[in-house]
């Protein structure tokens, strides 16, 4: 039925009657329609809303949901007696909708053919003969919304004003769904985050108790080595081996250092690897290496490094860094079967965008080793710092090398960082810490001349473990002593209180009562006469006694030996 006929001619009582019954009708379609409207929480819903709606309200033979998309006009939804442009796309400059967005206003046409802003070809195959369209949002739009009849007829206000009132009502919903849609993407982006925190958190977690773990068995494993090289020691030195026996205390010797050494990695990566930390030019110390680690990798690898002369010195464990380096070399070169270019860089972290967040605070240097060989995806880079975590064929990897680097600039106060991927390279960063004046001059084990054996006086060896300290006491016994043993410190301390007068002290640190440094603190202020060695497998011992002369577990005859020959010299 025709609200307002063009004809304007009069219209009998009945169908005034039947006009305001329908009117209302419309009325009520609109108050629920904006009532759903009020309620969604997506644009999609918003449009299917005014899809199912709009025609009914103002009784039109076809309506239309239109979005603007950058220039165009993208009619996204239809309700029409006959198909109009669903899913079509037309430039703003050109159709209706795109005239009601761009200047945001309603825009009512009584016949089609008769106005300068109609396409007429768009609308000549379509039953259309007039329209409103209504845009979407103010004060710019970003939708519009079209109602279309069959005959010629000018729209009615009341229509007009229904159509405007979804439109505004759309418009917010539609603000809203926008709002509620970032607001998901920021739940949902704040939820991967804790995610990703949490799993840094369960690594870490995992690592560190990965890492005491292997720290207890490695420490009590060195502990073990020490008997053991006490005794082989022992055996070999004796002249009178025949050859058989020769070669088999010489194979047991060499397992041992092997072992030593695997232990040494193990305790690296645990953290707990006596250091010998110094203040390190690390541009002298690349440069040493630099043939060492092109033959290393071999003839198909070239090394370019290049780290300033001028970099500042950092504090590290000379010895243990090149391994470290050497390590990262050849997983370089393990990760480029066809050869190519390692690259080794450093510089002093300087900018806050070149710090990771997990670096503790102070200056460090970044010593970075970069390939662009097979790479690693994410779970094999977040596992190559596992202990024993492998990929190489048996036999070509113990899985320790990262672990090792790993530690060793953890221990020193740095970090090591990987970014890797597949298919296009690794690099390797560690972060170690630059050396302040103040570290300098902290004693280093003791080293020295071998000790001849002669009669030596009386030796106190106090160790908790009865392997190791019969062990050590046989090595002294051999090296001219006279041996007296004590299980703690307190019983050497009675001991040497009720009149025991030792040439020399030899004490574990770690001991259940009395510390082995407690210990020699103690001998130190009552008789700075006795010299005393601490023998330990405990790398904190360093920052706990930086002055006391010490040797690291496990060790050899002729170590022991040079280790007392310097005390007794300064003594
Ligand atoms: N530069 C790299 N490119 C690709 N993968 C690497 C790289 N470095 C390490 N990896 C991966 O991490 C694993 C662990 O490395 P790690 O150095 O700890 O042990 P390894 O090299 O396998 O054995 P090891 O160093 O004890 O001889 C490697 O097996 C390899 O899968
Ligand atoms: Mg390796």
């Amino acid at each position: 039925m025709e609200v307002s006929p063009p004809n304007g001619a009069l219209q009998s009582e009945s169908a005034k009657a039947s006009r305001s019954g329908d009117l209302t009708d419309r009325w009520t379609k609109l108050t629920l329609a904006l009532e759903q409207l009020a309620g969604v929480d997506s644009i999609d819903k918003v449009i299917e809303i005014l899809r199912q709606t709009a025609r009914g309200i103002v009784e039109a033979d076809g309506i239309t949901v239109v979005l603007k998309d950058r220039e165009f006009c993208h009619y996204v939804a239809e309700d029409a007696r006959e198909p109009l442009w669903a899913g079509q796309r037309f430039p703003a400059s050109h159709c209706v909708s795109g005239w009601a967005m761009r200047e945001c206003q309603s825009v009512s046409i009584p016949d089609v053919f008769d106005d300068p802003r109609v396409p007429v070809d768009a609308y000549r195959v379509t039953f259309v003969r007039s329209m409103v369209m209504i845009p979407i949002g103010a004060p710019k739009a970003f939708a519009a919304l079209g109602a279309y009849w069959s005959k010629v007829r000018a729209p009615s206000d009341d229509e007009i004003s229904m159509l405007e009132m979804l439109a505004r009502t759309a418009a917010t919903a539609i603000e809203n769904a926008r709002l509620i849609s970032t607001l998901e993407a920021r739940v949902a982006e704040r939820t991967l985050e804790l995610e990703q925190t949490h799993e840094q958190l369960r690594q870490t977690q995992k690592m560190e108790i990965v890492g005491q773990l292997t720290g207890h068995v490695a420490h009590d494993f060195n502990n073990l080595l020490t008997p053991i090289f006490a005794s082989l020691d022992l055996l070999s030195n004796r002249g009178n081996l025949d050859e058989r026996t020769k070669r088999n205390v010489q194979r047991a010797t060499d397992a041992a250092e092997r072992a030593r050494l695997l232990v040494q990695r193990l305790l690296s990566f645990a953290r707990r690897q006596p250091l010998k930390p110094s203040a390190t030019n690390l541009h002298t110390l690349v440069g040493d290496m630099h043939d060492l680690i092109e033959s290393t990798m071999g003839p198909r690898m070239v090394l370019i490094a290049s780290v300033p002369a001028d970099i500042p010195l950092i504090w590290a464990d000379a010895n243990q860094l090149e391994l470290a380096i050497l390590n990262l070399a050849v997983n370089a070169r393990d990760a480029m079967p066809e050869g190519g270019a390692v690259t080794l860089t450093a510089f002093a972290v300087q900018d806050d965008a070149d710090r990771p967040d997990s670096l503790p605070a102070g200056d460090h240097v970044c010593l970075a080793v970069r390939d662009n060989g097979a790479g690693m995806d994410k779970e094999t880079t977040a596992r190559s710092i596992e202990p024993f975590f492998t990929t190489k064929p048996l036999g070509q990897g113990t899985g320790l090398g990262l672990s090792m680097a790993h530690g060793l600039v953890a221990q020193l106060g740095g970090m090591m960082d990987i970014e890797s991927k597949r298919g296009i390279g690794t690099t390797v960063k560690l972060f170690l810490p630059i050396a302040k004046k103040t570290e300098e001059g902290i004693a280093q084990p003791v080293e020295g001349e071998a000790l001849p054996p002669q009669d030596r006086g009386l030796a106190l060896i106090v160790d908790d473990d009865e392997l190791v300290r019969s062990g050590t006491a046989e090595m002294l016994i051999d090296l001219g002593f006279e041996v007296i043993e004590a299980e703690t410190a307190h019983h050497g301390l009675d001991l040497i209180n009720r009149g025991l007068k030792p040439a020399i002290v030899i004490t574990d640190h770690l001991m259940p009562g009395m510390t082995g440094t407690e210990f020699a603190r103690t001998l130190k202020r009552e008789r700075p006469d006795i010299p005393v060695l601490l023998i330990s497998g405990y790398q904190n011992i360093q920052s706990v006694a930086p002055d006391l002369a010490r040797l690291w577990k496990p060790f050899r005859h002729k170590e022991l030996g040079a280790s007392i020959a310097s005390l007794l010299e300064v003594a």
